[in-house]
This record gives structure tokens, C-alpha cells and sequence, in this order.
């Protein structure tokens, strides 16, 4: 028989109508001789009912052995329910069944099909497709859908051209390890799969596209947290000719669009702006949650003259204050805080509480001489607490940046409804890398220098800004965008810079540097994290949850068992051998 609708869209306009409705069993009652099933599809559940009365031995025969999750067939005619349930868009009707047929049985299922996880991480992944019915995770892939539809109806109205890019192709600095895939016909050459298609897009504005966007996979091997996975989507956009002004107004309308069709929000446009530097000072990160306050507050010049040295011989000291939560945290409390800043580079942790009108705790005796200009500074009030990292600036900014996210969230400070998204602008082109000793891009070796510090590509590397901006959402960063070089000689500049030898450059680089005596357009554009921007509409901490078949956090995938040990002839074809491996468990 053919479906006559989905389970959950049935109402009491169908009352009388006869159907067939296909789905799985979420569940069977018995209730003295009658039997209730609820049947589930996509778009929710339908209760059945199979009367005794009504139906031929067979049917009642199937609907006894009915389990859970087995894929059924129902005929009947919708009737109301002598008791509505409210919780159920079906709530009001149910179907009376006259056939019944099994298409499929199924065994006992690793974990309930319900919504609320019980299940660990990977017995989840390995079982996707189990976990994918579960009807809050079916909800977040419809959200992705509206998402990247509103996404792709907003820039093709900008007349913006959908181009596919490869996904075999040379490797592209975007600051992590590739993937690299093997060439049989060029033994012992590799393929990178792109970090991004950073080039390759404008390498399409040179073409001439003028606009360009595409909904991209890109691969990254990199350590994997919450909001990053080995393979993840970006809203990938190039522009020619626009100033960071319109293409960031562009991005805006964008991201209007989707909050109002996907959650019927009115976003205020223009988005803030903050400048790397203030979001660094006053929030500690270069992707702020402004969601909340608790800014941190620079104390430096105000301790200098104290007789403690922690303080006063620190380059910087900085602190964030607890409003009105002094009480709630004990020593040891402090102590479990005092070793999270450490993990940032934080030698200590200092503090003080401001109790019966004045500061409490073992170092408040150093701090006397400075008691009232602190009090007044940090507009102390009873029952405060202040917690100071002195240390080199950025040390301080990032511990007590942390630290005031930590904070917020054992406080629950953070209004969840708010979707705060704002610029961060004004970027500095490198940042120093203490892993590699060296300065290395803080976005990609592509952006512009501003005009006026270009000339410090020779000289202090630190001094450099780029035309660049990111995009940042409720602590995240959404995306990231910048002018791009579209002259030769500033791109060697760059590359030699970032520590490239010209001939390096030549062989990495060489297709850009050429194409860049061809009438190289300005150009610019941005790409968004697609993932996570649907996580945090979905209100998810993880963007697992709304990849369909993602990475578990060693990047292997516990369904399929990839990544996994090939063939030899598959290796001699390649000419590759593998030395040693370790089993994974
Ligand atoms: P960027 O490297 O900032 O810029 O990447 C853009 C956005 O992609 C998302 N993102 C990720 N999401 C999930 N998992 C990951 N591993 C991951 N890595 C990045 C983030 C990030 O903001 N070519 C430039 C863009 C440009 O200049 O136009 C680029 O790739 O949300
Ligand atoms: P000490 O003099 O090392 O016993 O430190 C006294 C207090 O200052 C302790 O609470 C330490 O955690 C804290 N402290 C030590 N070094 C720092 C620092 N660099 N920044 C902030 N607090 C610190």
C-alpha cells in the first residue's frame, strides 16, 4: 500500500479518513486486550490502536510480536482519542487498525531511541543511524538544512556564483597539518585535501567571477575539541572590488537572513565592532563572549609602589571581579581556580575578598597601601571577590580570560536566549608562535597589510595590522575574512616574512605569484564555520551534534572504523610502505 502521510502530521482535520502509515515502533503497549503502539516517523509520533474487537486473529497475532523499532505498515481509520495528550502535536486522534504487515524486525537496540543522551560518545557514533532517530538530533539536521537554503537563496539573490573547487589539490598554509592523499600515477607525490580554498578563490577573482561562494568541506589535522572536527563546512565567500566595509554588510545581511527564517529573530544590524586589542584587554580572548560583563581590569600602574613583589615587579597585573559571590567560594574552591589559570601560563592565581567593607584573604595585608584606590578602581562591593594574575600582558589577558568564561558558567551567568554576534577588527597580521620560535600569520600569508604598516614586513613583524576580520559569536569564532594581496611583489614581501626562502615560495606559491602578473583584482571575502554557527542556533556545546556522520575526538570514525589499514597491493600501487602502525582498539 502507499503512505498516506507522514505518522506526525496526522490531526482531527483527518478524523474518518482511512490511511496507511509506515514508520518504526516506538513503542507497545498491552492494555487488558488492547494493544497501543506509537508509531514513529520523521515528523513525530502517531499512536495506533489494535482492538480485539475489530481485527481478523492475524493482525493481533502481528501486533503481539511487535518489538521495538521494527518497521511496520498500518491501515486504519483515524479516530479521536477519548484523552487527548497535549504533549503531542497527534496528541488529539489515533488510527484504528484494520491490517498490519512487518517490512522489517529489529533486534534490541544499543540505546533508546528517545531524546536525552544515555549512551557513551563512541557506542553513539558507532551506531549513527540509531542515534540519528532520535528525534532531537533529526531536528538539528532539518535546522541545518533551513540554514544553508536561506544561505544559498541570500547569495545567489546577490548574484554571488556557486563554483566547486578541488578537493585533490596542492597543500594551503591555513596554520594546520594536512591530509595528504597518495598519487598512483605520480609515485611518491601527494595530494593535499584543502584546508580551505583559500587560493583557489581567488584565483577565481582573477578569473573575472567577481562573486563567488560555495557550502565547502575542508580538512584539517589538527587536535580536535568541541567546536572543531577533522572535516567541517564553511559559507565560503570571494568578492572583487569591495571594501572590508560592504563585504562585512554583506556577511551581516547573511546572517540576518538565516536568524530570521530559521528562528524568527530580528537581529540589530550593524553588528558591534571591537578591536583586537580591546577585545584581548578587556575580555582576554580574541573571540569575546559579550553576553556577560566581568571584564578584567588593568591594575598595573595602581600596584606599582606596593611592598609586594608578586605585583609590583610583574610587566602586567590584571584581575576580574565576582560580584557578590565571595561566600560561595572557599579556599580550596580558589585553589581548583588557581590550578585552571596555571594550564594558561599563569604562575598563581592572587586573590582577595571584600568583606564588612574591606579586602580579606592572605594577601590583603600587602595590599593596604593601595586599599582605597583599589576598592574605588574595581568599584568593590560587599561580598566580592577578585582574583589578579600578574605575568607577562598576554599571559594575564588569556589566563583571566579563561578564567572569566570558566566563572561565568559555574555561575551561570550567561543569558542563553542572547545571540550576541560582533566584528573583531583591526588584527595584527602575525602573532608569535613559542611552539615554532617564529612569527607566524594570524590569519592566512594571503591578507592585506594595512597600507600605513606595510612598510614593517622589513622591519618589527609585530607592528604589521592586517585588513582583516572575524566574525564572533557568544565566545565563538564564527568566522574569519580579510583583503587579500593582488600584488606580486607584497606577496613575496609576505612569504619572505613568514620565513619562506624565494625559492620555497616559487615552489608553493609559484601558480599565485604568476597569476599576479595578470591583472589581479583587489579582492576580498570571509568564510563562516557553517557547523558552527548551526550548533549554536541548535543551542549544542559540540558541533558533533550536527554533523551527520562526524569524527570521534581521536579523528577516527567508530561506525565505518576509519581511518583503517589498507591492502599491500594497494600500497605498491602508490609505492608506499608502512614501517609500523599501532592497532587501534
Ligand atoms: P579560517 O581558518 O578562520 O579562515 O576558517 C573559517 C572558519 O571555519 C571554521 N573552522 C572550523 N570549524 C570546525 N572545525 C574546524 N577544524 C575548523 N577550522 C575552522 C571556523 C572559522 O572561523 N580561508 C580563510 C577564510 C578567508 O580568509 O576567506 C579561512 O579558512 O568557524
Ligand atoms: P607566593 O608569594 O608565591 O606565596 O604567592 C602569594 C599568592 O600570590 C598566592 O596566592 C599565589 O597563587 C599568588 N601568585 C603567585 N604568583 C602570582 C602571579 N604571577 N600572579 C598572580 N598571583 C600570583
Amino acid at each position: 500500500m502507499k503512505r498516506s502521510m507522514y505518522a506526525g502530521c496526522v490531526r482531527s482535520e483527518h478524523i474518518g479518513q482511512t490511511m496507511t502509515l509506515k514508520g518504526w515502533v516506538a513503542r507497545r503497549r498491552d492494555l487488558g486486550g488492547l494493544i497501543f503502539i506509537d508509531l514513529r516517523d520523521r515528523e513525530g509520533l502517531m499512536q495506533l490502536v489494535i482492538n480485539p474487537e475489530d481485527v481478523s486473529e492475524s493482525v493481533m497475532a502481528t501486533a503481539e510480536n511487535l518489538r521495538n523499532e521494527f518497521v511496520i505498515e498500518a491501515t486504519g481509520r483515524v479516530a479521536a482519542r477519548e484523552q487527548v495528550n497535549s504533549n503531542l502535536p497527534t496528541g488529539a486522534v489515533e488510527l484504528k487498525i484494520e491490517a498490519l504487515t512487518i517490512l522489517n524486525e529489529a533486534k534490541t537496540t544499543p540505546f533508546e531511541i528517545k531524546d536525552g543522551v544515555e549512551a557513551a560518545d563512541d557506542t553513539r557514533l558507532r551506531y549513527r543511524y540509531l542515534d540519528l532517530r532520535r528525534p532531537e538530533m533529526l531536528a538539528n539536521f532539518k535546522l541545518r538544512a533551513k540554514v544553508t537554503h536561506a544561505i544559498r537563496n541570500y547569495l545567489d539573490g546577490l548574484e554571488f556564483i556557486d563554483v566547486e573547487t578541488p578537493m585533490l589539490t596542492k597543500s594551503t598554509p591555513e596554520g594546520a597539518r594536512d591530509y595528504l592523499v597518495p598519487s598512483r600515477v605520480s609515485q611518491g607525490h601527494f595530494y593535499a585535501l584543502p584546508q580551505s580554498p583559500q587560493i583557489i578563490k581567488q584565483l577565481l577573482m582573477n578569473a573575472g567571477f567577481d562573486r563567488y561562494y560555495q557550502i565547502v568541506k575542508c580538512f584539517r589535522d589538527e587536535d580536535l575539541r568541541g567546536d572543531r572536527q577533522p572535516e567541517f563546512t564553511q559559507v565560503d565567500l570571494e568578492t572583487s572590488f569591495l571594501s572590508e566595509q560592504e563585504i562585512q554588510d554583506i556577511t551581516e545581511g547573511m546572517i540576518a537572513k538565516v536568524m530570521k527564517e530559521v528562528k524568527g529573530l530580528e537581529v540589530t544590524l550593524p553588528f558591534p565592532r571591537m578591536t583586537y586589542d580591546d577585545a584581548m584587554n578587556y575580555y582576554g580572548s580574541d573571540k569575546p563572549d559579550t553576553r556577560f560583563e566581568m571584564l578584567l581590569q588593568d591594575l598595573t600602574e595602581l600596584v606599582k609602589g606596593l611592598d609586594f613583589k608578586v605585583f609590583s615587579e610583574a610587566p602586567a597585573v590584571k584581575a576580574i571581579v565576582v560580584k557578590n559571590q565571595a561566600d560561595s567560594y572557599s579556599r580550596k574552591a580558589i585553589d581548583k581556580l588557581a590550578d585552571f589559570a596555571k594550564q594558561f601560563g599563569a604562575k598563581g592565581l592572587a586573590w582577595v575578598k571584600y568583606t564588612d567593607g574591606k579586602l580579606t584573604g592572605p594577601i590583603a595585608k600587602f595590599l593596604t597601601a593601595a586599599e582605597e584606590k583599589l576598592t574605588a578602581a574595581l568599584q568593590l562591593e560587599e561580598n566580592d571577590m577578585v582574583l589578579f594574575v600578574a605575568d607577562k600582558l598576554d599571559v594575564a589577558n588569556t589566563a583571566l580570560g579563561a578564567l572569566r568564561l570558566r566563572l561565568a558558567k559555574e555561575l551561570d551567568m550567561v543569558d542563553k536566549s542572547k545571540f550576541n554576534f560582533l566584528w573583531v577588527v583591526d588584527w595584527p597580521m602575525f602573532e608569535w608562535s613559542e611552539e615554532e620560535g617564529r612569527y607566524v600569520s594570524a590569519h592566512h600569508p594571503f591578507t592585506l597589510p594595512a597600507s600605513e604598516s606595510a612598510h614593517e614586513l622589513n622591519g618589527d613583524l609585530a607592528k604589521v595590522r592586517a585588513l582583516a576580520y572575524d566574525i564572533v559569536l557568544n565566545g565563538y569564532e564564527l568566522g574569519g575574512g580579510s583583503l587579500r594581496i593582488n600584488q606580486r611583489e607584497l606577496q613575496e614581501q609576505m612569504l619572505r616574512a613568514l620565513g619562506f626562502s624565494d625559492q620555497e615560495a616559487q615552489e608553493q606559491f609559484g601558480f599565485l605569484l604568476e597569476a599576479m602578473d595578470y591583472g589581479f583584482p583587489p579582492h576580498g571575502g570571509l568564510a563562516l564555520g557553517l557547523d558552527r554557527l548551526v550548533m549554536l542556533l541548535a543551542g549544542q556545546d559540540n558541533i558533533r551534534e550536527v554533523i551527520a556522520f562526524p569524527k570521534n575526538n581521536r579523528a577516527i570514525d567508530p561506525m565505518t572504523q576509519a581511518p583503517s589499514l589498507v591492502s599491500d597491493e594497494q600500497l605498491k600501487e602508490l609505492a608506499l610502505q608502512v614501517n609500523h602502525y599501532e592497532e587501534n582498539d
